[in-house]
């Protein structure tokens, strides 16, 4: 044995040097319930009665598991079979009305609408890019309400955009667009001459990487790229008019410049 290790010390199970003879039930019981596992000079013993205890509360929780998660089971599964016999599934459906998507929308929070910012708003459900939009499923929202965010991308990239929008409604679902109106913005610099009046609704605020523009619209351009990406039926909407727009952002935006109005969101929405 090396001259470093200690007297009846070897590595792994140690064996007792001079073992006292087991004579009655109760020592051999005492024995056999520990063994001593020795690694060099440090010991662990694992008490063999703690872990048959273990093994017991295991079991009997298992067996207390089997018996209760049958019934209910059974019990889950008769109360969808008689709210679906009773047309009260459809009546929650319908209930808990259509669902709507807000994407990018900022300090904004709607009711009804789960919203989703790169941003983190306390109220924002899902701080995330939108696009693209994994975490979503095809045809998974009725609207997809989308204010002054699309022109954050680039022109290759609009209508990848529009096509992952596209691909998150429903059939029949209606996306509701906000972008910054070009000709409203043509028409504020011809009236002023000033760029300072264009350079935000043109550029974004350039205040982070996310606030910059990259794509300019009017409605024919607009019109063409929603229809190309498959939408059939694409409208001009009124804030005022349109459902779940019970809120001011920046589609109700009117600036007034020298005595002037202008309404500088090209609002538009299209129905999938
Ligand atoms: C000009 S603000 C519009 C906010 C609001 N929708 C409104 O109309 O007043 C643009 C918003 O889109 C968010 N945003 C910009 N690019 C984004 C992106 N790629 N993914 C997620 N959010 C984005 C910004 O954080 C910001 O809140």
């Amino acid at each position: 044995m090396a001259a470093n290790c200690k007297a009846g010390v070897t590595h792994g199970v140690s064996h007792q040097s001079d073992p006292a003879p087991i004579n009655t039930l109760t020592d051999r019981r005492k024995q056999r319930s520990s063994v001593r596992v020795v690694v060099s000079s440090r010991e662990q013993k694992f008490d063999i009665k703690q872990v048959k205890d273990m093994e017991r509360v295991k079991e009997k929780t298992m067996l207390l598991l089997k018996r209760y998660i049958g019934p209910v089971k059974r019990a889950g599964l008769r109360l969808w079979w008689w709210l679906r016999r009773s047309g009260r599934c459809r009546k929650l459906q319908l209930q808990a009305g259509p669902k709507l998507l807000h994407l990018g929308c900022g300090r904004i929070n709607a009711p009804g609408y789960t919203n989703v910012d790169i941003k983190a708003f306390s109220h924002i459900h899902y701080v995330h890019g939108v696009y693209p939009l994994g975490l979503f499923n095809a045809a998974e929202f009725d609207l997809v309400y989308v204010s002054h965010v699309l022109e954050h991308f680039s022109v290759a990239d609009v209508p990848k955009v529009l096509g992952e929008w596209f691909r998150i409604l429903k059939p029949e679902g209606v996306l509701r667009l906000g972008v910054p109106d070009f000709p409203t913005v043509v028409s504020i610099y011809s009236n002023t001459g000033d760029i300072r009046d264009i350079s935000g609704v043109l550029m974004g605020g350039q205040t982070d990487s996310h606030n910059y523009h990259k794509s300019v619209f009017d409605e024919k351009h607009l019109s063409e790229l929603l229809l190309e990406v498959g939408f059939c039926e694409v409208r001009r909407w009124d804030p005022d008019a349109v459902a779940n727009h019970d809120f001011e952002d920046t589609t109700t935006n009117v600036w007034t410049i020298g005595g002037q109005d202008y309404a500088i969101s090209l609002n538009m929405e299209a129905v999938k």
